[in-house]
């Protein structure tokens, strides 16, 4: 595996594994993701062993604009007034597939629905610019794992894998994953609370649909997700024996102790925490604890998203 900075030549070595139908992780302003030709199947095919993920679990594809986007999806009212405001940036939209469709119809995990996002990263968007097809790009972590916000998590989770290429950007800037929508029918619904704040989308559409009300689904959802490899106990008040702790806001008295400790934000600031979970999450899972606790984080704004993450993390069996 070879790790590049971004470069003129990083950037045409990517598009040539691309071009054999291998994959090639790259940053996005959310998370790395694991990029494929989303128009071979062959392609798509190996991102999916990659990772060990489900065949029913479908990819976000990435394209390069909105006038992209509308050649693979229909867009609703709402769907076009999300993608104006925030495209490029950390939304995905859900929409019915346009037909006929040049992506493979196993990265839609056969559904005629299609999830597609303009990446604002620079990286991202050269990539597809040069490659000039459109890319399916999960989170470039192994299923079920935290997602990787660093080429150094991706090297982790795949080191050993035949992954040719990571194209190193530094840390990603948001650290949690587009927020996804549902634009099948109106009002739109929420799929996956994500970095873009459910006020943010509903200050351009008005009132959502209740989670979970859309007609459609998010496979991924079904999945234990975002898991590191020890038990994580939620809202702690005091630490256990053998514990590692993750804090948020200064720790008072009981919660000194902990074997080890990763600092979300000091000052308490759930957009520095929200770029620091992932990372803090396999930080702590190498720091020799028995499991990680974690202090409460409040709700609001990207606050929503993280406990999201945190409550899938703690979960102790697939939900189905
Ligand atoms: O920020 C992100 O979204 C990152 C970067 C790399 O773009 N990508 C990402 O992809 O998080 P992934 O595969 O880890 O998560 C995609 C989510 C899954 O929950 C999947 O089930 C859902 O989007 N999804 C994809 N296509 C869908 C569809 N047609 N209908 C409903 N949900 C869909
Ligand atoms: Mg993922």
């Amino acid at each position: 595996m070879t790790i590049l900075a971004p470069g003129a030549g990083s950037l045409r070595l990517a598009c040539e594994h691309l071009a054999c139908a291998k994959a090639v992780a790259l940053p996005t302003e959310t998370v790395y993701g694991l990029a494929v030709d989303a128009t071979s199947c062959a392609a798509v095919q190996e991102v999916y062993r990659l990772k060990r993920r489900p065949a029913a679990n479908p990819l976000i594809i990435h394209v390069a604009s909105m006038q992209a986007a509308l050649a693979l999806g229909r867009f609703n009212r709402s769907a076009s007034a999300l993608a104006r405001r925030f495209w490029p940036g950390q939304l995905t939209l859900v929409v019915p597939l346009r037909k006929p469709c040049a992506i493979s119809a196993k990265a839609l995990a056969q559904s005629d629905t299609i999830a597609l996002r303009v990446p604002s990263h620079p990286v991202a968007l050269d990539v597809l610019r040069l490659f000039a097809r459109p890319l399916a790009a999960p989170s470039a972590n192994r299923s079920g794992r935290p997602s990787p916000t660093s080429a150094a998590h991706v090297a982790a989770d795949f080191g050993h894998d035949g992954l040719p290429l990571i194209l190193d950007g530094g840390a990603t800037a948001l650290g949690l994953e587009s927020t996804v929508v549902a634009a099948v029918g109106d009002p739109c619904s929420i799929l996956r609370t994500g970095a873009l704040t459910r006020k943010a989308i509903e200050a351009q559409v008005g009132e959502l649909a209740p989670d979970g009300a859309s007609p459609i689904a998010s496979p991924g959802r079904r999945f234990r997700h975002y898991a590191p490899k020890l038990p994580v106990r939620l809202n702690v008040q005091e630490v256990r024996e053998g514990e590692a702790l993750l804090t948020f806001g200064t720790p008072h008295h009981r919660l000194r102790g902990a074997v080890a400790r990763f600092d979300l934000s000091a000052r308490g600031n759930v957009e520095e925490a929200a770029a620091r979970l992932f990372s803090g999450l396999r930080s702590l899972e190498r720091s020799g604890a028995h499991g990680i606790a974690v202090m409460p984080v409040p709700s609001t704004g990207i606050g929503e998203a993280i406990n999201d993450r945190l409550r899938r993390a703690a979960l102790l069996e697939c939900e189905g």
